[in-house]
């Protein structure tokens, strides 16, 4: 494995600092509660921790809104409380990347707080801040005579309707993509670029292993303002999408989506800033790393010259991962990545993070639930690329469906929810289902550590920030699982340190087999020392399998490395039967 990095051979774990542990018994997690858990995260096999913003934040978007890019929030604890953090996962050998945002701050930043007070401020071109549209005829340069102030095009917030907002101390409005209290920043100006770097580098220089960059496609706007087309504002879009029933009404809202915000992202000179990025990030030891939360290979640049890795997106966003799903998108993602310079480029395979359904209630059927979440997890950590878990999925955590509109934290379910109330007339029972079906809340409740009460997140009778969700009394919670050594925490642990102890799973190439195989997808991982077979079956049928065919198996015998189901170890002719939803993982034994 010369010449591999760390990064590549790396399993990540995303914590959610807010919902993962409370140290201090306030209902909130915090570093003290992350610190206390980081044995419990080196002995399931974890190398790396991407943290979601721990930054100083009002919560608007629970952390993605930053006012202090410097430091520690409050809640969580103080600077030395990271320090020490990072101390002790480096001393247990993880890695840490830090989520920076780069597309906007928070309202509260004292930067944006300086740029809106006048016009002629240090930082009043700091963000992007446009005069109010003037309507046909009206003079140039004046305040529209009609005294009517109109928002500089129809771009909608992806958050919260218009995306522009109106502050009379400039008399002008500011964009912003997500919420109205996450302006956006004007990366055209120079001042802008060095503050992020000089942020950038205070975490370097504390010795954080990279960042995961957060919204890099939506950096830059379309300098004409095109306006979008879609007949359409955001909340009705929203909700045409969720009534939408037949293909063609499907096809169209597909269409709409994209076309109200294609002017918004994905324009020029984000690949120059990137650039700039990492070659800071490559003026520092210990090859640290930046993921992009994006899905576009692009972002790789030559393989050399931007960002490591960026999301395998198209993987997870199915209704069902199907094999010929997955067949085809490692298909595609594989020969892109295969073509950037002299083997530079690295798949990164997830399928769930805090903005999505939980992978065991996203891809589950409601009847084999659990033999999914154990082919699932044996899918993301058998393909070639680095793994990306969601703190939680190791137990089986899902989804948990919020009741009341006072229990949302989302602000993008609640403004979603006012707004089909009071402008649409929906139900307000309606809306709240609607609501707790789109809010992320719904992934992000509180990690389920025993059977105490508040599943031992918080102290008894602690309210928690987001309910707990009360299947923690059902054997979804950490100590539960550990005592038993049938369950999903161990199912976990014992395929995380097959994976590590293969040369091949964590480095090898991917040869697809079987290419038409409905049932099940299989294939190899093949190394130079190594070659292993995996087989993954989606169905609830035992299934013969033959693999005498397969160049590289041929008369080979297999041995086993991993089953899902009851199987002794020992040796395997090229053709056996695996058991419904088994997953098998074998070494071809060269003779
Ligand atoms: C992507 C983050 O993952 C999401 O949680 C956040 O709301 C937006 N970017 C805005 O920062």
């Amino acid at each position: 494995m010369t010449n591999i990095k760390w990064w590549q051979t790396a399993v990540f774990y995303q914590i959610y600092p807010r919902s993962f542990a409370d140290g201090n018994g306030d209902g909130i997690g915090d570093f003290k509660g992350i610190t206390e858990k980081l044995d419990y995260l080196s002995s399931l096999g974890m190398d790396a921790l991407w943290l979601s913003p721990h930054f100083p934040s009002p919560n608007w978007d629970c952390g993605y809104d930053i006012s202090d890019y410097c430091n520690v929030a409050p809640e969580y604890g103080t600077m030395q409380d990271f320090n020490h953090f990072l101390f002790e996962a480096h001393k247990r050998d993880m890695r840490i990347i830090l989520d920076l945002v780069l597309n906007h701050t928070s309202d509260e930043h004292a930067w944006f707080k300086e740029s809106k007070s006048s016009r002629d401020n240090p930082k009043a071109d700091w963000y992007v801040w446009l005069d109010s549209h003037l309507p046909e005829g009206e003079g140039s340069g004046e305040a529209p005579r009609s005294g009517v102030r109109v928002p500089p095009n129809n771009w909608q917030s992806c958050f919260d309707g218009e995306a522009w907002t109106y502050v009379p101390e400039r008399d002008q409005y500011y964009y912003h993509y997500f919420m109205k209290q996450q302006p956006d920043l004007n990366w055209h100006n120079p001042e802008v670029k060095q503050a992020m770097w000089d942020a950038g580098r205070f975490w370097l220089d504390l010795g954080v292993d990279g960042f995961r960059l957060d919204a890099i496609g939506t950096i830059y706007e379309d300098p004409h303002l095109t306006p979008h087309n879609v007949p359409m504002n955001l909340a009705e879009l929203r909700r045409f999408s969720e009534l939408a029933k037949t293909p063609k009404e499907i096809k169209l809202k597909e269409k709409y989506w994209h076309e109200m915000f294609k002017n918004q992202w994905g324009q020029a000179g984000v690949h120059e800033l990137m650039k700039e990025l990492r070659a800071i990030l490559d003026e520092y030891d210990g090859d640290r790393v930046l993921v992009g939360e994006d899905d576009n290979i692009d972002f790789m640049g030559s393989g050399r010259d931007e960002l490591h890795l960026v999301f395998n997106f198209p993987l997870m966003q199915t209704e069902g991962l199907t094999p010929d799903h997955i067949r085809k998108n490692q298909k595609e993602r594989l020969s892109k990545l295969e073509a950037l310079s002299a083997g530079q480029g690295w798949g990164c395979n997830t399928l769930g993070n805090h903005d999505s359904s939980r992978v065991y209630t996203r891809y589950g059927n409601k009847l084999h639930d659990t033999e999914l979440a154990r082919l699932h997890a044996a899918l993301v950590l058998t393909l070639k690329g680095t793994p990306f878990l969601y703190n939680g999925e190791e137990i089986g955590m899902t989804d948990y469906m919020l009741t009341d509109i006072s229990q949302v934290k989302d602000t993008m379910g609640s403004w979603y929810y006012h707004t089909i109330v009071t402008e649409m007339g929906v139900h307000p029972e309606e809306a709240m289902l609607r609501t707790a079906e789109m809010t992320r809340d719904k992934n992000r409740t509180p990690m389920q550590w025993s059977n105490n009460l508040n599943a031992g997140f918080s102290p008894a009778h602690v309210s928690t920030w987001l309910p707990v969700n009360p299947n923690y009394k059902n054997g979804i919670n950490v100590l539960d699982q550990e005592k038993n050594p049938s369950s999903l925490l161990n199912y976990y642990k014992h395929l995380l340190h097959v994976r590590k102890s293969s040369v091949a799973l964590q480095a090898g190439e991917y040869i697809p087999l079987h290419p038409s195989a409905k049932e099940y997808l299989t294939f190899l991982r093949q190394s130079g020392e190594q070659t292993v077979l995996v087989v993954l079956n989606f169905s609830e049928h035992a299934l013969e399998l033959d693999f005498t065919r397969a160049r590289e198996i041929k008369r080979h015998n297999l041995r086993l490395l991993f089953s899902s189901a009851e199987r002794r170890g020992g040796e395997l002719p090229p053709q056996f039967k695996v058991a419904p939803f088994e997953v098998f993982i074998a070494k071809v034994a060269h003779a």
